[in-house]
């Protein structure tokens, strides 16, 4: 999908926030958590008070500290030139990233903020071998008010910190991490695009670097945080997307690890996705089961919005019960709102293709649609369902473009409203003060 072209601010001095960042205390105006609390439904109050200096001893083996991050920041000539034009997913990324490493003996280093730089890897590094590799991705947005919030990083953190968990990877304090990124994103506050429709992508990554070949738990590991400036998905309007449904592609399995945002998920879907573009999809809408269940669309959670057989008007998204499905913050975020209007049933449960059929020709289906940080929601136009049974292909149009009332384009203005200071919703904001 295009991207749109923004402005980024143009470079002014941040002499100050630097000096302030090369102290290894916290800022007084830091934007550090109200709540130290590692659950993963407790959120940041931007207006919380100032933090205070935990008295705590330091578990290196626990987490990396903020408090210990050495800062870099990138000298004028190293700068990479701001982009002018289109700002399309993952092109252009900004000056500086942070970087820490783990070892099994030592646990934790010292986190540090440094320029843009490749990474040096021994050939023979796990991640290079085994895939030993998860990542997260979210976002900060310049609101109306100037104001740069980040939209609810403590549920990535909380997701970066399971996935560590399954992949035997290290974890870590996720306060420390998002005040990290706070710090990160002050130091790169002219890459956070101005425009109400552009953001600053944040993509946290943890791979498994020792080079020892044997398959194995990782004894070195290296965290790293990348930032991208990144446009909109659509410039025009909705355009909605036509889905590949073939049963004979997999994205994930019971016991498996669809529910985490490792690397080694995403690989094999690539050549799926050209098939599907062969058949003139943009995206595949992925299936589980004999029954053909619909689990996710591309990366993106998926939701209907129709009249079940009961005759009652629902918004229904798979559950995560099967461990299939990555738990969306977009998908949570939905549910949450959708029970707030409080005006039609919400439920996480499993739906086939023959329940959509079925819907369709009773014309009980208004909506589909993806779910994700990329866009918000993404409308679904269309579907080509291979047949096994039948061996054909069937084209089935699904009239979300048309349908009244329009719960997408409700969803979409709700929660973008939030992200962009429009509306406020302190709990689903962390602000990266400046
Ligand atoms: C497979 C998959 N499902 C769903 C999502 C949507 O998740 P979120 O709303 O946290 O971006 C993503 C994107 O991260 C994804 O990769």
């Amino acid at each position: 999908m295009a991207s749109r072209s923004v402005a980024l601010l143009t470079p002014r001095s941040s002499t100050a926030f630097v000096a302030r960042l090369l102290n290894t205390s916290p800022p007084a105006d830091s934007a550090a958590p109200a709540q130290t609390t590692k659950s993963t439904e407790t959120t940041t109050a931007a207006s919380a008070p100032p933090p205070v200096e935990k008295e705590q001893k330091k578990d290196h083996a626990r987490t990396f500290y903020r408090s210990e991050m050495v800062t870099i920041p990138a000298l004028p000539s190293e700068k990479i030139p701001k982009p002018t034009g289109e700002l399309p997913f993952g092109k252009y990324y900004s000056d500086h990233m942070i970087d820490v490493d783990w070892t099994l003996e030592g646990g934790w280093g010292k986190p540090k903020l440094h320029k843009l730089q490749p990474l040096q890897l021994h050939p023979g590094s796990k991640v290079l071998h085994y895939a030993i590799e998860l990542f997260e991705g979210m976002k900060a947005y310049r609101g109306i008010d100037n104001k740069i919030r980040m939209f609810r990083p403590d549920m990535n953190m909380a997701r970066m910190n399971r996935t560590a968990q399954r992949s035997a990877l290290p974890t870590f304090d996720s306060d420390e991490l998002i005040n990290m990124i706070a710090d990160q994103i002050r130091l790169d506050l002219e890459w956070v695009p101005s425009s109400a429709t552009s953001s600053l992508y944040i993509r946290p990554t943890l791979i498994g670097t020792d080079k020892t070949l044997g398959v194995g738990n990782p004894h070195d590991a290296k965290l790293f945080v990348v930032t991208c400036p990144v446009g909109s998905y659509f410039t025009s309007g909705f355009q909605p997307v036509s889905l590949l449904a073939d049963s004979q592609f997999v994205r994930a399995f019971p016991g498996g690890v669809g529910a985490f945002k490792m690397g080694c998920n995403y690989a094999p879907t690539i050549g799926v996705a050209q098939s599907a573009q062969a058949k003139g999809c943009q995206q595949v809408v992925w299936l589980s089961g004999d029954n053909e269940e619909l689990t996710e669309v591309g990366t993106m959670n998926i939701f209907v919005f129709w009249k079940n057989e009961e005759g009652d008007l629902e918004l229904a998204t798979p559950p995560l019960d099967k461990g299939i499905i990555l738990p969306g913050v977009t998908r949570d975020s939905l549910l949450h709102l959708g029970k707030e209007y409080g005006e039609f049933k919400v439920s996480e449960r499993s739906f086939t293709m023959e329940d959509i059929r079925l819907a369709l020709k009773e014309g009980r289906l208004l909506q589909m649609f993806g779910a994700g940080t990329a866009c918000v929601v993404s409308p679904v136009g269309q579907i080509v369902y291979h047949n096994r049974k039948a061996d054909k292909y069937e084209t089935w149009n699904i009239p979300t473009m048309e349908a009244k009332p329009n719960l997408m384009q409700r969803f979409y203005e709700n929660i973008t409203d939030i992200q962009y200071g429009r509306v406020d919703r302190p709990e689903w904001c962390f602000e990266v003060k400046q």
